[in-house]
């Protein structure tokens, strides 16, 4: 079970081994989990339609390698310390023996509702321990779990149950969040009016609202009381698919990343031990949310493959006061913690009478996740949260790549702030210029791809397979391409720039220009809108909408603006709100009708007279009333 690199060394050979023999590397590693029966074929893969397969023939269920493996030596060891939002009120933990009889109870619950195997369900939950319950307990039956981050809108939700066809959705009545109670039933009944493949609705009780329960709904604590504590695993294809997670893209409605069972569990718990350098008895912290990749793979399936104890949190960072982590890291007794840029700078920006009141002594590692992390808030966290001893471990993935792609080792490996570093082993990046060569020099700067699979690469986009191929394998032929743009030192190491694409990161949240334009485009003022990213010192960036308003330009501008931001709410969830809402006559297209968004990116991160070559602009004057008005 232990799959841990312990030295610098140790990688090097690592990685000339996972690149000149891939599948004796994976092999081996793959041969420490439990299997019902030993797969055929390792690998067999080609990028062009895309079709890739690990463990061909292999049969499993990650839930045995989670939970029932572990039984012998750890029923009694915390899986989960369970912290809620309000500091004042009492924890909980949970065993691996208590998890698994829970999971058991839960899927005895599941199929006695008819929902088995190749089904698909959708999870709308809020970060408390019977969330991990109902992700497993799905994949203990072979259900396809569909988790819905617990910030999108009733629209954004019932888009993704359809999407998926989801024929039960599980849920709550509500979540505290801050200082805040927030109602997710009356969300997901208005969700599930428009989505016909429901069948059921399973509702935790979570904060005592008690709400009326409609004919399909059933309680979470109903459904399990006089269920069994045992419940077989389903027997699962290695290429089975595990789950689907919604992600944004550059265009159209956000599309279902799809991942198997057996890649996904090999490389969640190898990337786990390996850069957080896991190990015996330590205490593991993530901060995401389960709804967002990070959190499947790092508060869910990479910490229990290998036994971990990990903590899982209800709050946010900044309720009742900023020290709310530090004093969570302090508690628990913390040894690697592992959050966002976002949440570092916000944090930085609170002041140092926040952290130290803490002892943070137990920390070994610290972790940065979802967007680059800038040189300010690198030097902070290094500093003053990881004491000059705990590396940072940049880690550079996507919801695509299921783990952690390029990032340091624990302390194994040279560290260069705002460098993720090197890949891990099995990862193959190249660097490619604007026709589509790899750039083999160090120093240089080109689009990230990958040239070889790993283990979790995403399969398919859910119900499209076409779509798959066209946004990841089309681009550069031969390649996947990672959609960000990335530089190569001279030792090696990678630095990620950003998207390339139109993918704005808020926050370390993807959103698409095109799905947020779409959102405000249902308003009834608005026409057109051209939405585009810019820089912002707390999310990163920043969402600068740009709208055509129906009779031009008036003077009740705040009242019509408000009304775009709820029609966003309302479309994708508050979390997609723009920032800057500039209301404008037209925009700056080109002769043909395309909007020219280098224009209007330039004029959001503050440019206001060098806009370059704009002699093919339709109507030049558009772009100077833009900037007359300017947000
Ligand atoms: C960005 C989150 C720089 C990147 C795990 C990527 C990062 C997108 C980093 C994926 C990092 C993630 N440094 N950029 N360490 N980590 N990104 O799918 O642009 O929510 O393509 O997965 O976040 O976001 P996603």
């Amino acid at each position: 079970m232990n799959l841990r690199i312990s030295s610098f060394d140790e990688y090097k050979t690592a990685y000339e081994k996972s690149t000149h023999e891939p599948e004796a590397f994976w092999e081996e590693i793959a041969d420490t989990f439990t299997w019902q029966t030993k797969w055929k074929n390792t690998l067999s893969w080609e990028f062009n339609t895309p079709n890739v397969k690990w463990f061909e023939g292999g049969k499993l269920n990650i839930t045995e390698n989670l939970l029932d493996r572990h039984l012998p030596e750890r029923a009694d060891q915390v899986a989960f310390h369970w912290e809620p939002n309000n500091p004042n009120e009492a924890g909980k933990q949970i065993t691996y023996g208590e998890l698994h009889e829970e999971v058991c109870k839960l899927s005895n619950g599941l199929k006695e509702l008819g929902v088995g195997k190749g089904d698909r369900v959708c999870i709308y939950m809020p970060m408390v321990i019977e969330s991990v319950v109902v992700i497993l307990a799905c994949a203990r039956i072979g259900a396809i779990h569909s988790i819905v981050f617990a910030g999108f809108s009733s629209q954004a939700l019932a888009d993704r149950i359809n999407d998926a066809e989801a024929k039960l959705v599980l849920t709550a009545d509500g979540l505290n969040r801050g200082g805040k109670k927030v109602d997710l039933k009356t969300m997901v009944d208005e969700a599930i009016s428009k989505c016909p493949s429901v069948q059921h609705v399973v509702v935790l009780d979570c904060i005592n609202s008690n709400p009326t329960l409609n004919e399909k709904d059933i309680w979470y604590h109903e459904l399990i009381s006089n269920q069994s504590e045992f419940c077989i695993a389903e027997e699962m294809d290695s290429e089975d698919l595990l789950f689907i997670l919604y992600t944004s893209g550059s265009t159209g409605k956000p599309k279902g990343v799809v991942h198997t069972c057996g890649g996904y569990m090999v490389y969640t718990a190898y990337s786990f031990q390996n850069v957080f350098q896991y190990q015996e008895g330590d205490v593991f912290w993530c901060t995401a949310d389960i709804g967002w990749i990070t959190g499947h793979s790092y508060i869910v399936y990479g910490p229990l493959l290998s036994g971990a104890t990990s903590v899982i949190f209800e709050g946010i960072p900044t309720f009742p006061d900023p020290g709310r982590f530090w004093q969570v890291c302090e508690k628990y007794k913390v040894n690697q913690f592992y959050t966002a840029p976002t949440a570092i700078r916000s944090l930085m920006g609170a002041g140092l009478e926040y952290v130290q009141p803490y002892d943070l002594s137990k920390l070994k590692v610290i972790g940065s996740v979802g967007e680059p992390i800038n040189e300010e808030a690198w030097q902070w966290y290094y500093k003053n949260i990881g004491n000059e001893k705990c590396p940072v471990v940049d880690t550079w993935w996507q919801t695509e790549t299921g783990g952690i792609m390029i990032s340091g080792l624990g302390d194994l490996s040279p560290m260069n702030p705002t460098h993720a570093g090197y890949p891990l082993p099995g990862i193959q990046p190249v660097l490619l210029d604007n026709e589509g060569n790899e750039i083999g020099d160090n120093e240089v700067e080109g689009y990230l791809c990958m040239k070889f699979p790993w283990p979790s690469i995403l399969r398919t986009t859910y119900g499209d397979h076409e779509r798959c191929k066209n946004v990841y394998f089309s681009n550069y032929d031969g390649y996947y391409f990672t959609g960000d743009g990335a530089k190569r030192d001279k030792n090696g190491m990678y630095r990620i720039i950003g998207r390339v694409d139109d993918v704005i990161n808020v926050s370390g949240h993807r959103f698409g220009t095109a799905e947020i334009e779409d959102a405000i485009n249902t308003n009834e003022y608005a026409i057109e809108s051209a939405v585009v990213g810019y820089p912002h010192d707390i999310k990163g960036q920043g969402i600068y909408a740009f709208v055509v308003v129906d009779g031009g330009l008036k003077d009740d501008d705040e009242a019509i603006i408000e009304s775009i931001s709820v029609s966003v709410s309302q479309m994708i969830g508050k979390i997609a709100k723009p920032d800057k809402i500039q209301l404008v006559s037209g925009l700056p297209k080109t002769r043909s009708g395309k909007i020219m968004r280098r224009i209007l990116r330039k004029i959001a991160e503050g440019e206001r007279t060098n806009f370059g070559d704009t002699s093919t602009l339709l109507d030049p004057s558009v772009v100077e009333e833009i900037i007359d008005r300017a947000l």
